[in-house]
């Protein structure tokens, strides 16, 4: 097909990549190219592609029934929900509400902070703090509560203008101080900016554990997450952990605060939570947050496709093959060996830092390894490492916004083996000297 005619936006990139049929942690095009899926599509995908357990779970279930209202039960909805709150939430989330992808699960914990408020009788309370260098969802309001300008950029005036704590990113610290002196001036730093919008005015905190592909897999200081934790209880502001990328399993753990013992108010779960197989997100939240609500009688309006039976069967499907293959410990060990793999790039002179936990990883690239300097905007170094590692048989994932210009993210399949493991290693490298030498022609 033309790129014309697929593209939405008409552009002058050639023909997409079309994909005949993913295994494992490969794709294969159309015309016969195998190439190892080292992001994991979307950096969601982890018990594989083409697992035929999913599969069959999806198809029986819509066999047996194709669509229900998500406010009714059905089975495969049922154990899905039981699964996640028996094995899988940390502390006392308990309540469970599903939707279909990350973005609209964000919103939907935006409008549950703000119905939770209003319900306990709090209607001052109305803003989301988040965060620079994050990046929450498409919708209106989710890119109002996320700190990614690019992105933001064509919507300002219709963009809520929720206030910004700085980025947790000690590489170019935004307050100019080094960790561990610094004593996470970052984390007082959100204390700092409820002080001067009025504590009483803010009705929750949104952050990703880790940050996922705005600024490279960025993973904070230890002490970072129970300070903002504490900061936001003692303000009576909830906490919203955005796992949409960091959840079941990714960083090595089942969730990212977890590297932290801390639980957030609501969590946010979407992308590997059906690993791929269906569109599926979920809010998750605490009794204490639910209350409220159930007080009043009131709903939190659910979406058409919310919870679908057949991505629920998907999820379940995919949650107990985690389980059964103990992928989570082993994406703690393939993140650790993989960081190990890629030590060389350490000191390759366009590498400012390799960075990440478990398997969401990231290089990010500058001109100058000295200095910081990054590559011009227009090089887009980024995707011009990712189209050298197309060429040369691996898909990486493209980031980076504002300081963090260019990362590359890599989040393979937790099934991946030893040779995988070694082709990414061997293949980023090369990918990043041909992508600096084409810039530089
Ligand atoms: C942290 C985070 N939140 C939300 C989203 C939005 O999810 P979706 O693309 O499924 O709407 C993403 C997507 O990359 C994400 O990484």
């Amino acid at each position: 097909m033309s790129a014309s005619r697929f593209n939405f936006v008409p552009s002058s990139h050639g023909p997409p990549l079309s994909i005949a049929r993913a295994e494992g942690a490969w794709l294969e095009t159309t015309d016969g190219q195998r190439i190892l899926d080292a992001a994991g599509g979307a950096i969601m995908v982890n018990v594989g592609h083409g697992r035929r357990e999913v599969i069959d779970a999806m198809t029986r279930t819509l066999e047996r029934v194709t669509y229900a209202v998500p406010v009714f039960a059905t089975e495969e909805r049922e154990r899905l929900v039981e699964r996640l709150i028996d094995r899988w939430l940390p502390g006392d989330l308990a309540r469970v509400y599903l939707t279909s992808g990350g973005s609209e699960s964000v919103d939907a914990a935006l409008r549950l902070a703000r119905q939770h408020h209003v319900a306990a009788g709090r209607p001052e309370r109305w803003k989301i703090l988040g965060r620079d260098l994050s990046y929450h969802g498409t919708t209106l309001a989710t890119l109002a509560a996320g700190g990614h300008e690019k992105r933001r950029a064509p919507f300002g005036p219709l963009l809520l203008d929720f206030p910004k704590a700085p980025a947790c990113y000690c590489l170019r610290c935004p307050l100019g101080r080094e960790y561990p002196e610094c004593r996470v001036a970052c984390a007082d730093a959100v204390e700092e900016v409820l002080l001067r919008e009025g504590p009483e005015t803010v009705a929750a905190f949104i952050a990703e554990p880790v940050v996922g592909s705005t600024a490279g897999a960025v993973d904070p200081p230890p002490e970072y997450w129970p300070a903002v934790v504490e900061v936001c209880r003692r303000h009576g502001v909830l906490v919203i952990a955005d796992e949409v990328m960091t959840g079941f399993g990714r960083t090595g753990r089942r969730f990212g605060v977890e590297h932290w013992d801390v639980v957030p108010d609501i969590l946010v779960g979407g992308k590997g939570l059906a690993g791929g197989y269906a569109p599926l997100g979920a809010v998750f939240a605490s009794e204490a947050v639910l209350e409220p609500l159930a007080q009043k009688g009131d709903e939190l309006m659910y979406y058409t496709y919310g919870g679908h039976p057949s991505a629920c069967a998907a999820a379940d499907a995919v949650l107990e093959i985690l389980e059964r293959e103990d992928l989570v410990r082993r994406a703690a060990d393939l993140g650790a060996r993989l960081r190990k793999a890629l030590e060389p790039l350490e000191d390759h002179p366009n590498v400012a830092q390799v960075r990440g936990l478990g398997l969401l990883q990231a290089v990010e690239l500058v001109r100058d390894r000295e200095t910081l300097e990054p590559f011009p905007a227009e090089v887009g170094m980024a995707m011009r490492v990712v189209v050298q590692g197309l060429v040369r048989g691996a898909f990486f994932y493209p980031g980076g916004c504002g300081p963090a210009r260019d990362v590359v993210c890599l989040g393979p399949p937790f099934i991946i083996g030893d040779e995988e493991l070694e082709l990414i290693a061997r293949i980023l490298p090369e990918a990043i000297d041909a992508a600096v030498a084409s810039a530089d022609r």
